[in-house]
């Protein structure tokens, strides 16, 4: 039926169906600004004002909203220069936004900054408790909801009329240089650390008490800068933010084309079965279907699912579609048609005969002599150890010294039994995929994938097309976290697109990302540690029992990174410092649970939890300091990195040093920051005035990362110089909201004496841009950075040569001035004369009067090493004894990442880090039945914090300069995600004495363990 809807103040007669939504109405209408990331009213990512209200596009129908006045972000501001004409420029909550660091991914922004609004139009000065309440519909997986929340408040100032101070971080003016002590071991006090440290324990004024604001702190510098930076270590604007904030098309999703068909995958609604009989008939007659497909219809070509380098190590152990399933929610057939709802239709109308086989849900089970085999099939490929015959995905067995020896040399012997959960990566942009033959016959995939180059290669033999043959193409990504490290959907659609010739788009629903996504590998993990009377380790020792679910996707390497970077950690002290006895073995099991995957921190969060409650246990019954015990036994600078010469993804493993570690500082820092001293053993902080059944407890986690896959991971970049001086900056790196296009461009601009802004971005697209390996173990500062730095300064390079050549050619007089004596600073090319030309002149100049040539350079960079972060992690909790009910009120986090490229945008990725890794701690699980039916299907039973639940976060850097670096940096990305389950861990053990060994810390789980001293 017709229908008038009146949107963003014009009326629209448009033919709407009954059964439509709003969402759907508005985006075939192209207000891509309106996202959708559950469809089910949980998400908020597809708010709309009705009236000037807030309401969930999704589950409201569009018939509902004829006579009521709609408004969507396209509405709300513009960008201030269209060419000629100038229009009133962004909303002042838009220009917030982009000026705070508010936008990571940008999915959630458009109705982030219209349901702030609503709230500023009825309240203009609203309390940050007021602003969290307003966003608190609206879930952000990137932010920690920390710097929206400061944006609102700074657009309301601007609303009111007040003044408001420029955006700047406390370390804008450059770092703060270390205290001497930290630069020589024999140096004396520092007051300047004492003045920098001062703790804290009130919240912040004007803080409501429910949430408050993060504050940045101070940079510490450990190690001295080789020069001072214009660009890199300043708060630029995300390069990407305007468009974000005006809810521009973007994204995957926000992309039309004609004829498009949609794409629905029939999943399997058992663990384990062989498909006897699949009859499609049916569901091919009904009109609007255009394609059914199932294992019979498509090549058989075995394959993995990871998206990592070549080879991937890895079992093969996948086919597009298959005559066996092995987990509830895989696939058993897809279907392209008209329409979402025929397509839907047409999945109901195949019909399926499934053989049930044996099914396996317990690790340790599935590894007994005689266990049902889930891999039989003939084409499976065997990576390492991998065994399928036992339901081996991989085995890892790492000595580094020798432990047994280690343990007989301790006067304790302490061993323990942990558990992680498996949780899901829950980025708001679910996995979606547009696929179309070009005008060339090649085929295009418009993909939100973090790994655009591995895609291509995968699919390539998948799909029977030489790579050659294959685009791909990654817009803006709203989030990844690791799951789109997965190729789960491009094959889907393009095989659609194979036997349709159509263009087919394909998008998981809430409930596919659940069912048939990635998420984080559960583990069981037992710790064996020596340790003498002065509380040295002298032995280290991790077994681990992993259920990688049905595919051995990033099995092998999740898995030994648990090791490698967790049991690195601690070496020993003294003698053992020198040649620590360490061990690591693992066996990573295929069951019938979905499959796991790479999940940021990348098998690290599961390795600290076990091993920060076990260094605690340790400590407390030694009757040591715990933060003392960690650090006399802390990897230090200066020393081998144990692992180094022991494992390396199933490659050759190579020795490396540690040039830089400040984890000494970061336990300082931290603790004066979160008043540790103050607090740690006082039993008068412990109590809650007038509240006897609540206790406070402090507690802490020491953690280390890594930065890039060493020998492995190499990034590519290319400049070029455009007539005003501007540069394209072209990049096969993967923004998933990390803001690595900005520090990328920022690293360039510093280089090419540009602003930020004269930078132009462009990522990826696997015809246009260099390879990259993709966003994928904190790599892309480090790797990519580095190979723009190399790209920048070839483009420098030749630019000093022709500005050179354009001052001796003009001032003919002067004394000749040679290429190396010229600096690029402010958009010139200056000689220490002062003498200049302006880079536009220069590019005028090779582009269109003199030797003619296009001012260009690409580079590539590949890592030897893999220079670890290092943080000290803090929670305070507060605990109802009664209940067991946990609150965590405040998390801290002093991190060494390296030089920080861009404080705003590196302070969000460690609040967001900081998040998702408190979801880890207390609330997040994905549960299953005992036929292996996913209990957690939607964003309602699958909780992840929202804005008015937080607890007050604070992030330190402290600054080191990494020697192996151009500009001196570590990975900031993943290394949040490590210590904050185990800090809040033990902060409940300080605070009741509850030791829950198995996260997350739920109520039940605390009042069980506190039930038998009752
Ligand atoms: S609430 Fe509408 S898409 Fe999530
Ligand atoms: S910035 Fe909020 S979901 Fe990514």
């Amino acid at each position: 039926m017709i229908r008038n809807l009146y949107i963003n103040g014009a009326e629209h007669e448009i033919p709407i169906a009954p059964s439509e939504t709003l969402l759907t109405v508005l985006r075939r209408l192209g207000y891509y600004g309106v996202k959708h990331g559950c469809e089910s009213g949980e998400c908020g990512a597809c708010a709309v004002l009705l009236d000037g209200k807030p309401v969930n596009s999704c589950v409201m129908l569009a018939a509902q909203a004829e006579g009521h006045r709609i408004e969507t972000i396209e509405a709300v501001g513009q960008h201030p220069q269209q060419g000629w004409k100038l229009t009133p420029g962004l909303h002042p909550l838009q220009q917030a936004f982009v000026e705070s660091g508010a936008i990571q991914c940008g999915y959630c922004t458009p109705a982030q900054i219209l349901a702030a609004k609503q709230l500023l139009e009825c309240n203009p000065n609203p309390s940050e408790a007021e602003v969290r309440d307003a966003l608190s519909g609206v879930l952000c997986r990137c932010t920690g909801y920390l710097k929206p929340v400061q944006a609102v408040l700074r657009a309301a100032a601007i609303l009111r009329g007040e003044e408001v101070a420029p955006v700047e971080t406390p370390e804008s003016g450059g770092p703060i240089p270390a205290p001497a002590e930290w630069l020589s071991p024999e140096g004396g006090e520092s007051d300047l650390a004492e003045g920098l440290t001062e703790p804290t324990f009130e919240p912040p004024a004007g803080s409501t008490g429910v949430a408050t604001h993060t504050r940045l702190m101070p940079r510490i510098q450990i190690t001295p800068q080789a020069e001072a930076y214009r660009s890199v270590g300043k708060p630029e604007k995300k390069v990407d933010a305007v468009k974000l904030a005006q809810g521009k098309p973007a994204f995957a999703a926000d992309f039309e084309k004609r004829d498009m068909l949609v794409a629905k995958v029939l999943h399997s609604p058992v663990a384990h079965a062989r498909i006897k009989r699949i009859d499609v008939s049916r569901a091919r007659q009904l009109p609007g279907v255009a394609a059914v497909l199932t294992w019979q219809d498509i090549p058989r070509v075995v394959y993995s699912t990871a998206g990592q380098s070549d080879p991937i190590p890895g079992p093969l152990d996948t086919f597009s579609l298959d005559y066996k399933v092995r987990y509830v929610g895989d696939r058993v057939a897809f279907v392209a048609a008209e329409t979402e709802a025929i397509a839907e239709k047409a999945l109901e109308l195949i019909e399926v005969e499934y053989e049930p086989l044996p099914e396996l849900f317990d690790p340790a089970e599935a590894m007994q002599p005689g266990a049902p085999i889930l891999h039989d099939e003939p084409e499976y490929v065997n990576f390492g150890e991998s065994d399928p015959k036992r339901n081996l995905a991989a085995h890892i067995h790492i000595d580094i010294g020798d432990v047994e020896k280690g343990f007989k040399e301790a006067d304790y012997i302490f061993e323990g039994d942990y558990e992680v959960p498996k949780v899901q990566q829950a980025h708001i942009e679910p996995h979606v995929v547009i696929t179309y033959w070009d005008e060339d016959d090649r085929l295009v995939i418009r993909t939100s994938t973090q790994v655009p180059f591995h895609a291509r290669r995968i699919l390539a033999p998948v799909l029977n097309l030489p790579v050659k043959r294959i685009r791909v193409i990654k817009p803006r990504i709203g989030g990844g976290f690791g799951s789109k490290q997965e190729v789960m959907v491009e094959d889907v659609a393009a095989h659609l697109t194979i036997a349709t010739g159509r263009p087919v788009i394909y998008e998981y629903t809430r409930e596919e990302e659940f069912i048939a996504g990635r998420s984080r590998h559960p583990m069981r993990v037992h710790l064996k540690t020596g340790v003498k009377k002065d509380g040295t380790i002298t032995a280290n020792a991790m077994r681990v029992l992993t259920d990688t679910g049905a595919y051995g996707c990033h099995a092998l390497t999740v898995t030994g990174n648990t090791g490698h970077k967790s049991m690195a950690l601690y070496v020993g002290d003294g003698p053992y410092r020198k040649a620590p006895n360490i061990q690591f073995i693992a066996d990573v099991v295929y069951t019938n649970h979905p499959p796991a995957g790479a999940y940021r921190g990348y098998g690290v969060p599961q390795g600290y939890w076990p091993l920060e409650r076990h260094m605690e246990k340790i400590a407390r019954k030694l009757g040591l300091d715990p933060l003392e015990f960690r650090l006399k036994n802390a990897l230090r600078a200066g020393e081998l990195h144990p692992f180094s010469t022991a494992w390396s993804e199933g490659r050759e493993p190579r020795p490396e040093i540690i040039e830089t570690c400040a984890l000494e500082e970061c336990v300082r820092q931290g603790k004066a920051v979160i008043g540790w001293d103050q607090k740690y053993g006082r039993e008068e902080w412990h109590q809650v005035p007038g509240k006897p059944h609540l206790r406070r407890g402090i507690g802490a986690a020491l953690v280390m990362q890594g930065t890039a896959i060493p020998y492995l991971d190499m990034g590519g970049a290319s400049i070029k110089m455009n007539d005003d001086g501007s540069f394209n900056l072209l990049i096969g790196a993967t923004d998933l909201g990390t803001g690595s296009d900005t520090v990328l461009a920022q690293m360039a601009a510093e280089l090419l004496g540009a602003p930020v802004e004269d930078v132009i971005v462009y990522s990826s697209d696997t015809d246009f841009t260099p390879f990259d390996k993709g966003a994928y173990a904190s790599s892309t500062t480090y790797i990519s950075g580095a190979a723009v730095a190399q790209a920048a300064a070839r483009v420098a390079e030749r630019i000093r040569q022709r500005a050179a050549a354009m001052l001796n050619a003009r001032d003919k007089g002067l004394p000749p001035i040679s290429p190396e004596e010229i600096r690029l600073a402010n958009r010139h090319a200056i000689a220490p004369d002062g003498r200049s030309v302006t880079l536009a002149e220069v590019a005028h100049n090779a582009l269109h009067h003199e030797n003619q040539e296009q001012i260009m350079a690409t580079a590539s960079y590949m890592s030897p090493v893999s220079p670890p972060p290092f943080a000290a992690q803090f929670a305070e909790v507060t605990v109802d004894v009664q209940t067991g009910q946990v609150v965590v009120d405040r998390l801290v986090m002093a991190v060494d990442s390296g030089v920080i490229v861009n404080p705003l945008t590196a302070s969000g990725q460690v609040e967001g880090g900081m998040t998702q890794a408190l979801g880890y701690a207390v609330c997040e699980e994905m549960r299953y039945d005992e036929r292996g039916r996913a209990r957690e299907r939607d964003l309602r039973d699958y909780h992840i914090f929202q804005a008015h639940e937080m607890p007050q976060l604070e992030t330190i850097f402290v600054e080191t300069f990494e020697p192996s670096h151009p500009f001196g940096v570590k990975a900031v990305a993943e290394i949040p995600m490590d210590g904050v389950a185990p800090a809040v861990g033990n902060a409940v053990l300080d605070a009741c004495g509850a030791q829950v060994d198995n996260n997350p810390i739920t109520p039940e789980k605390v009042w069980r363990a506190l039930k038998p001293q009752e």
